[in-house]
């Protein structure tokens, strides 16, 4: 394990932030979690776990020991006649490995087919499309507990996952996650039920036709961020009363919407930021995408200020125009490196 000191991290966020660590550090093994934490103790330092970088919003300098997950490793840990538990390295690349459970005929998880980021990421925000969450088929996530100090299993019905949520979003600094288990089906087994995926899947129902079909959609609407450096949706679809929706459906009968089990309804961000006006807009170097509005893009060299900017006005245009507060759904972290609430 080595430190190093003034590392920038403008490559290791999808946003192409510039962000200028005073400590870095990459994390090979579970183990080496222990030294590192002391050093940021003894040396009076925040801790940030970095990933993939596809989901956070970095400031241009932070004061903090920045942990980058390079644990790798996929294993099967378990197995009966229908289900296969593999655990997996919390650095692996999310998009390999399900394209890995598709080689070995593991079905589950191919809706989630080229969400960009680690797998150590996954249970954080339970990463979801296309009617599937990963947190469907966890088993268990394996952690480093910074209060209780020691390495931990948390069985996935403890991880309470929701949309776009969990109690790694509750307790942001006390989980580290080195690994994620998988429980998958051996048995061929798809969900369809998404827009337009069954069309596009047609007659010919295979794992690998099923993730293809997935990649196509993505890649027809979402920006590589290799092109147009971005965090995916850049807001969570708002979830409104009933009587809320009602009232908002008479005004505006075309919004997409999808009720919920609770009797609430979740309505399409995207939808709303496009009838503001913003889809294909730009305020300087940071705009939304022209195929798809909820998607955030930095053109040109932006920093956080920037997209602080442009992302505050596509909220006010929104709750101008529909009394909607659209809640960002990357991570913001402050200069000192930590998460930081969207509202100050
Ligand atoms: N829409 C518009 N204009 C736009 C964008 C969307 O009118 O510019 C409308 C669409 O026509 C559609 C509705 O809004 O009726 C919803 O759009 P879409 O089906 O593209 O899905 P989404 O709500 O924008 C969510 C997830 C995506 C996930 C897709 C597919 C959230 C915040 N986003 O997007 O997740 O891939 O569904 O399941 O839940 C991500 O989190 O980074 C992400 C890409």
């Amino acid at each position: 394990m080595k430190i190093q000191q003034n590392v920038q991290l403008q490559a290791f966020n999808t946003l192409n932030l510039p962000a200028l660590a005073s400590h870095y550090c990459q994390i090979h093994q579970p183990e080496e979690l222990i030294p590192a934490l002391t050093f940021a103790q003894q040396h009076d330092l925040n801790v940030l776990v970095l990933s993939g970088g596809s989901n956070m919003l970095l400031p241009e300098k932070i004061q903090a020991l920045v942990l980058h997950m390079a644990i790798h490793g996929i294993e099967v840990t378990a197995e009966d006649a229908q289900t296969k538990t593999l655990t997996v390295g919390a650095g692996e690349v999310w998009h390999d490995f399900v394209l890995f459970t598709t080689t070995q005929q593991l079905y589950g998880l191919q809706n989630l087919a080229l969400i960009p980021g680690l797998v150590g990421a996954s249970p954080v925000q339970n990463i979801g499309a296309y009617g599937v969450e990963a947190g469907e088929f966890i088993e268990h996530v394996s952690v480093y507990d910074r209060n209780e100090q020691c390495f931990k299993q948390i069985a996935a019905a403890d991880c309470h996952f929701s949309y776009r949520h969990s109690i790694f979003k509750d307790e942001p600094n006390r989980y580290i996650i080195t690994q994620v288990s998988f429980k998958l089906l051996k048995n061929p087994s798809f969900k369809l039920n998404y827009g337009d995926l069954k069309q596009a899947v047609g007659e010919n129902l295979s794992a690998e036709n099923l993730q293809q079909q997935v990649i196509q959609i993505r890649q027809s609407k979402l920006p590589d961020p290799k092109e147009y450096p971005n965090v995916g949706s850049f807001f969570k679809n708002p979830v409104i009363t009933a009587v809320a929706y009602e009232r908002l459906a008479c005004q505006f009968p075309n919004l997409p919407h999808y009720p919920q089990p609770n009797g609430d309804v979740k309505i399409a961000a995207g939808w709303l930021i496009d009838q503001a006006g913003w889809k294909g807009k730009r305020l300087g170097a940071v705009g939304m995408f022209h195929k798809q509005a909820l998607v955030l893009v930095n053109y040109a060299q932006a920093t956080l200020v920037d997209v602080q900017a442009t992302y505050h006005a596509v909220q006010q245009d929104v709750l101008q125009k529909f009394n909607i507060h659209l809640e960002p759904e990357p991570v913001l972290f402050n200069q000192m490196g930590l998460i930081q609430s969207h509202t100050g």
